[in-house]
């Protein structure tokens, strides 16, 4: 296809491509100002544009070029001059906008990015602690004050520490009330913390004072007061010359410290295979201080009893001694244990230990 041939000179050509380049980068250029970042971007979009039409290769100033060797060839050079000089004119016009653009569009985005290093950071949500390690580490810190260490142990034992060396020996029924889960090999998950206190003697020998908190395990359908899992805290002195005396010292110093100075104890005989002789000890209910009444009515926590269960105890049986190679002629010592859940459940009037155990934070956001 021919183009139509153009009744212009080709200087005029050349001045009219000239010309109109100016007006319509004239026009581009009106609207530049230093504006945003996206003014910018659509006006370099925009120069693209203008590039494509007045230096690609159907634009007028691409014909003219044509016209070079076309031009009598006196007039070639002078022509050819001309066009390159508007060529030049034109593409400087050009990149020197393009770089101005260019410089502002990264201007722009540097200053949106800018982050203000001294603006105060975000403070991150806090949880808090599960109410059932608040109140293990209130008696954990009564007990350290009282010269007793803290204990860890492992919660898959064998017979012989949940059982056998707690004077516990095979075919005793209180193996029976103490039913846990078994694993191939022998071993079973711990029902009670009191393996710690064999545990604790081989390790460190007698003298010695110490608390274990622990999690251990029976096979108990859940319900409103049982889990299969759930914790205790066990606690042993073996020393010279320790009697019930230092027991029941030690158990009232313990429920004034947690509850209140008023808070009074006492001791009913029981029975436990590692101890001899062995009671429960009960306090005085914190709610009603032993009254047994309320406002009138009879006080929950306590059942109208004025008093609460604390768990159970007695002086460590000689057996469990010489288990753990400490002589009960020289020796003699206390141990007790209580279980932390009933604990908090009376503490926070929660009528289903179970809530504990199931991470619903509505529940556990109640205990700060
Ligand atoms: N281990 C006992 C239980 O799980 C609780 C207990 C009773 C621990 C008397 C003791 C103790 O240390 O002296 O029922």
């Amino acid at each position: 296809m021919s183009e139509p041939e153009s009744s212009l000179s080709p200087s005029a050509q050349a001045e009219q491509v000239r010309a109109d380049f100016a007006a319509e980068f004239g026009r581009l250029t009106e609207t530049l100002a230093p504006g945003t970042g996206e003014a910018a971007e659509a006006q370099l979009r925009a120069l693209v544009e203008l590039r494509q039409r007045q230096t690609g290769k159907k634009s007028a100033l691409a014909a003219v070029k044509k016209l070079i060797g076309r031009v009598a060839p006196e007039e070639r050079a002078q022509f050819g001059q001309l066009v390159k000089e508007i060529e030049a004119e034109i593409t400087r016009a050009l990149s020197e906008t393009e770089t101005a653009l260019t410089e502002q569009i990264s201007a722009a985005r540097i200053e949106r990015e800018r982050i203000d290093v001294t603006q105060p950071g975000r403070r991150p949500r806090q949880g808090h602690l599960h109410p059932l390690t608040l109140l293990r580490q209130k008696i954990e810190d009564i007990f350290v004050s009282l010269g007793y260490h803290i204990e860890d142990d492992r919660e898959i034992e064998t017979d012989y520490y949940n059982f056998d060396a707690l004077n516990i020996p095979e075919g005793h029924p209180a193996r029976a009330s103490q039913d846990t889960f078994y694993t191939t090999d022998g071993f079973a998950l711990r029902s009670q913390t009191s393996t710690i206190q064999i545990r604790a003697m081989e390790r460190r020998g007698a003298p010695l004072r110490v608390i274990a908190p622990g999690r251990v395990f029976r096979r108990d359908t859940p319900d409103l007061t049982h889990t299969p899992m759930f914790h205790q805290l066990e606690g042993l002195c073996v020393e010279r010359g320790i009697t019930l005396e230092h027991l029941k010292g030690t158990m009232g110093e313990f429920v004034r410290r947690l509850f209140g100075p008023q808070t009074k104890t006492r001791f009913r005989p029981s029975y436990f295979p590692f101890t001899e002789p062995s009671g429960e000890f009960d306090y005085t209910c914190f709610k009603c201080d032993g009254t047994g009444f309320l406002n009138g009515d009879r006080c929950r926590p306590c059942k109208g009893s004025g008093w609460i269960e604390l768990g159970g105890s007695g002086m460590v049986h000689p057996n469990v001694l010489r288990a753990c190679g400490v002589d009960p002629e020289e020796f003699s010592g206390f141990a007790f244990g209580l279980g932390l859940e009933r604990m908090c459940a009376l503490l926070y009037t929660l009528d289903d230990i179970r809530h504990m155990f199931e991470n619903d934070v509505r529940f556990l956001e109640q205990f700060n």
